[in-house]
């Protein structure tokens, strides 16, 4: 009985090690990225294709879209004047720091400290188009 349970663990612990050896693991960082959305943002965000516009504009395909320009939703001047398309590199600045990277943007959410959080939430917008 003892012996059955201790190859059991072994066998479970060998599967863990091989499942965490895999490589770019990128379903894991977009399902981690999917958290910290549902976390911190869907209370004003949704990223759905057609999805409403809550406080926030909805973001569907906004890794490539132009900054400020999804149409019907009104965005503050300093967001319409950042005239930058929306890559990964610049969206992880600014939710970063959001007042900092566009000063006098009307989002009012102070800031994702977690480096690697932020990293997956981009992973994970960049897949929802
Ligand atoms: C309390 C509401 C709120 C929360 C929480 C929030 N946002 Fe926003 N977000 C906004 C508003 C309002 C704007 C429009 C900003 C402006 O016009 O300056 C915006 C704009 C944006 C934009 C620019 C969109 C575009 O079309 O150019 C991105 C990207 C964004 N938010 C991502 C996020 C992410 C990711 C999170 C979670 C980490 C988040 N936001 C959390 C309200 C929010």
């Amino acid at each position: 009985m003892s012996l059955n349970f201790s190859i059991k663990q072994g066998l479970c612990g060998l599967l863990l090690a091989l499942a965490g050896s895999q490589p770019a693991l990128a379903d894991d960082l977009a399902a981690k990225g999917q958290a910290v959305f549902e976390r911190d943002c869907s209370l004003c965000h949704t990223a759905n294709a057609g999805g409403a516009n809550i406080m926030g504009p909805n973001l569907h395909g906004v890794i490539g879209r132009q900054a400020g320009s999804l149409a019907g939703f009104s965005y503050s001047q300093a967001m319409k004047d950042k005239g930058a398309v929306w890559a990964r590199d610049n969206f992880e600045a600014f939710i970063a720091q959001p007042q900092a990277a566009v000063p006098g943007t009307y989002m009012p959410y102070t800031g994702l400290a977690d480096a690697d959080e932020r990293k997956a939430l981009s992973a994970w917008l960049s897949q929802q188009r």
